[in-house]
């Protein structure tokens, strides 16, 4: 049987998505100015505790495969449902990154690579990007500002008499994209509502965010609610003025990247809009209702401020955790040691402080929970620490009690973890949960 936890985007939920966020990446998502990525580990914080069980994160790039493995590298990304790159030409479901072969196929229909790649190639205006770049159903290139409208003009007039129905796309002030006229980031989108639409699974609101002009047209599906960050580009900007001045469901942030994604999530009061991440007192963070996934994040956020130093050293809230810790409970350590769950809250105590003022951050990933018993929840999930330049995971099953009572909050019964592929902690003794 596929575990909850396995399956895809499109079946794992059972009922339509509360809420779908479809955004871009680059100056959108991933703040590229921010080296503490602040506003994207809000984010995290708030769409693992309060959304990743019964809505949709979707990640909608103009990068190819390629780059946007490299990104994910570089920057705290949580996994997406759905991954959509090259602008809007390659879609793929789930962590392993199945494609959509049905939106190949769409994307085929009228379309000649190599009529375009002759056609540009008359072009001095226009310099290749990279190898990696040039995908099946997207040409891309690097033109400056000034060329940018004569040539897509040009070109326009050209493919037109050829006969060839193409979309020509100027974003970031640099990028040329030609595409299928079928493709773009907005069709992809229109493509999954219809998808999600044919099962009885549209989306209750759908959250588009963006920056630029590959993601203008994002911003033209119907019934979407739009944000525009702050540091939206020029043509992102203006396109707007043009087309959707006066739309009520389209905002420009007033804060940046994913700090503007928050921003909108509360401007259309679209769900929770508190991140753990910008509450001081954790015992204060009360999603809708305690959840096993709340509980895990508050957990998670308590441990990073504990080792920076950036909570009171005091042995009262090691008490309420062990307080919380079922007391024959057992944690498997990814080393394969096995230590009770009180021990492993004591052993927290000699390593208060010890990262403090370096570059340390701890960020759980697709917090899925199945309920196993009428108060018993089973949890897995990947968690992250960042500690210096060097980048350690492991994917965490746990068992844990939750008492509908509603004052009482969690008990953890039974933790086990496992490293992550190729990511074990070279030395394991620092890693304590
Ligand atoms: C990304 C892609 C690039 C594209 C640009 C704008 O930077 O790597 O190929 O031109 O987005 O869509
Ligand atoms: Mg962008």
């Amino acid at each position: 049987m596929v575990k909850v936890w396995d399956r895809e985007a499109m079946d794992r939920l059972k009922a339509p998505a509360r809420l779908m966020i479809v955004s871009d990446l680059d100056h959108t998502m991933v703040d590229h100015h921010d080296p503490e990525n602040m506003s994207l580990l809000r984010f995290n914080a708030l769409w693992e505790a309060c959304y990743r069980n019964d809505s949709l994160l979707v990640f909608s790039t103009g990068r190819s495969p390629t780059l946007y493995k490299q990104l994910r590298k570089e920057k705290p990304m949580l996994t997406p449902d759905i991954t959509i790159m090259s602008v809007g030409t390659e879609i793929t479901y789930g962590t392993s990154m199945v494609p959509d072969d049905g939106w190949v196929e769409v994307l085929n229909q009228k379309w000649d690579r190599n009529l375009v790649t002759e056609e540009t190639s008359k072009f001095p205006e226009l310099t290749l990007q990279s190898e990696t770049e040039q995908r099946p159903h997207k040409v891309s290139f690097y033109v400056d500002k000034a060329n940018a409208q004569n040539v897509t003009k040009a070109l326009s007039e050209i493919f037109a008499k050829r006969g060839l129905d193409v979309k020509i796309i100027y974003s970031g002030g640099m990028d040329l994209d030609i595409l299928p006229q079928g493709a773009g980031k907005g069709q992809a989108l229109a493509y999954l509502h219809k998808k999600f639409k044919t099962e009885g699974k549209l989306p209750v609101n759908t959250l588009v965010c963006g920056d630029s002009g590959n993601d203008a047209e994002l911003f033209s599906i119907p019934d979407v609610h739009g944000v525009m960050v702050s540091n939206a580009q020029e043509e992102l900007l203006q396109w707007h003025a043009e087309n959707a001045k006066g739309n009520p469901k389209i905002i420009h942030a007033t804060k940046p990247c994913a700090a503007g994604i928050i921003q909108a999530i509360g401007h259309f009061n679209l769900g929770p809009n508190t991140s753990p991440r910008d509450i001081t007192n954790l015992s204060d963070f009360e999603s809708e209702n305690i959840s096993a996934s709340s509980e895990i994040v508050k957990f998670f956020m308590f441990y990073e401020r504990w080792r920076r130093a950036e909570i009171e050293n005091s042995e009262l809230y090691l008490a309420s955790l062990k307080a919380d810790c079922y007391s024959s409970g057992i944690l498997i350590h990814p080393s394969g040691a096995e230590l009770s769950l009180c021990d492993a809250i004591n052993g927290m105590r000699s390593y208060y402080g010890d990262r403090q003022g370096q570059k340390f951050r701890v960020w759980v990933d697709r917090v899925l929970s199945i309920q196993t018993g009428l108060d018993t929840w089973l949890v897995k999930f990947n968690k992250w620490e960042l500690s210096g330049d060097e980048q350690q995971g492991c994917v965490t099953t746990c068992i844990i009690n939750i008492k509908k009572d509603g004052v009482s909050g969690a008990t953890y019964m039974h933790v086990h973890e496992t490293w992550l592929e190729g990511s074990g902690a070279k030395d394991q003794s620092t890693w304590l949960f």
